[in-house]
């Protein structure tokens, strides 16, 4: 069995940054310990000046497939994935067909099984009519629901209040939740259309998709949790008053409603729209300085939970459309990691919180098996940074099938040296090494 000795890193991990050996044999890591005294058969990696951390556990991507491969492809992006120290992904189900049958949900999983950089689950889709399909789900083989309760690419939407009710009340998955009130976006839109016709200004994007409407779609999403007993995990939030829907006083473990915060809402604001126009328009939209603000403070105050990307690509001349046509979303997953990293060294964040929300907190949000945390016994997943590197983002390093980034001229304040996916070195020095290092994951419940 192959065996990598990592000497000297300093490794960020359970809530500590301190200079630790760690021992890979095979899959797992067999031993964490300040001194590991090397073996003959050891492949010896000196990690003297890097930082060592779990692998990322990334909950919500849009890797494409089946049916939308001219954007993305579970291929190339999970390539893209490692490039950027994610080693697991948790996939949605606006792909076509959409992932909302056990069938479908079968055929994912075969596109996936050899063809993944990065350790991968699905999440099921919940519409207005396929309660019966949610409930014939095996909660063992996927990571959750997901419930768009707000439009967004695919035409998901699931809005009759009964069927929510019902699906709040009868399944036991984590219920994830995109929420944005349809009408008031509706609203909004019509009375911008009738000033500006299909060619708004993207700016205007946080004032259609906007505070009222997170707001109202969040609320009544934990109104009906509480109400129900439901699992609910609210992803994306985008504004600083949805943060104090949510709990602090309890642990996670304990939590029954969680949330989620995404990278391009705590790093950028809505004066990037000028410079960078609709590859900034995601759903829920970029809002105010203020809502960037208020989500690093909860994010801090452990209100929000999670770390994720979001990682919704679309090809550029999509992109390029007026408002009202050009597609919300954009490609996140190898930079997402840098950009935290560099806002950690800004003073935004703590590493050890970047670990706890990025890492160790999806692993036990979702019940997620051996992995998510530096432990003996657990998957090798890890990802080397070097804090003194610097990483400028040009078209000729993205890995991404739509060959763009909202990070386009950027310069991260860190570089990701390597990354292990299942004990196998894939990532290193700006190459792919490994294209199928990922695994089904398993969950433990
Ligand atoms: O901006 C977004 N794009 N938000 C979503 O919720 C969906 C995603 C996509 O799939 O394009």
């Amino acid at each position: 069995m192959e065996s990598i000795l990592i000497q000297g890193a300093t490794v960020v991990n359970e809530g500590q940054t301190k200079s630790v050996d760690v021992r890979i044999e095979g899959e797992r890591i067999t031993q964490v310990a300040q001194h590991i005294d090397p073996k003959e058969k050891d492949k010896l990696i000196d990690a003297k000046g890097l930082h060592l951390l779990p692998g990322l556990i990334d909950d919500q991507v849009h890797f494409r497939e089946p049916g939308l491969t001219h954007k993305a492809d579970i291929a190339s992006e999970s390539q893209a994935a490692i490039a950027g120290g994610i080693t697991s992904f948790i996939e949605m189900p606006n792909t076509q067909p959409q992932t909302t049958s056990v069938q479908a949900m079968n055929e994912k999983f075969q596109l996936a099984s050899g063809r993944a950089a990065a350790n991968y689950s699905f999440m099921f889709g919940g519409t207005n009519d396929n309660l019966n399909e949610i409930l014939n789900v095996d909660p063992t083989q996927v990571a959750g629901l997901k419930l768009f309760l707000g439009s967004s690419t695919g035409n998901m939407l699931v809005d009759q209040p009964e069927v929510l009710e019902k699906i709040f009340s009868s399944t036991n998955l984590v219920i994830s939740v995109h929420c944005e009130d349809e009408q008031t976006i509706k609203e909004n839109t019509a009375h911008y259309k009738s000033i500006y016709g299909e060619d708004i200004p993207v700016e205007l994007h946080p004032l259609i998709r906007s505070e009222e409407a997170c707001y109202l779609s969040s609320s009544q999403a934990i109104a009906l949790a509480k109400k129900t007993g439901a699992r609910l995990h609210v992803f994306h939030l985008s504004t600083a008053k949805e943060t104090d829907l949510f709990d602090n006083s309890i642990p996670l473990e304990e939590k029954k409603i969680t949330a989620e915060v995404c990278v391009h809402h705590l790093w950028f604001s809505d004066k990037d729209y000028a410079d960078k126009q609709t590859r900034i328009k995601w759903n829920p939209a970029v809002k105010t300085q203020a809502d960037q603000d208020g989500l690093w403070a909860a994010l801090n105050d452990d209100r929000i939970d999670v770390l994720a990307t979001d990682h919704a690509p679309h090809t550029l001349v999509e992109k390029q459309n007026p408002y009202t046509q050009a597609p919300s979303g954009g490609p996140l997953v190898q930079h997402a990691l840098l950009a935290l990293l560099t806002a950690a060294k800004n003073g935004k964040i703590s590493l050890e919180k970047l670990v706890q929300k990025a890492c160790h907190n999806p692993a036990i949000l979702f019940d997620i098996k051996d992995r998510g945390f530096l432990r003996p016994g657990y998957y090798a997943d890890m990802v080397l940074v070097d804090l003194q590197g610097k990483t400028h983002v040009t078209k000729a390093n993205l890995l991404y099938k739509c060959q763009w980034s909202p990070f386009e001229g950027t310069v991260f304040d860190a570089r990701i040296h390597s990354t292990f996916v299942n004990g196998t070195l894939a990532y290193a020095d700006g190459k792919v090494l490994n294209v199928n290092a990922g695994k089904k994951l398993e969950f433990d419940r």
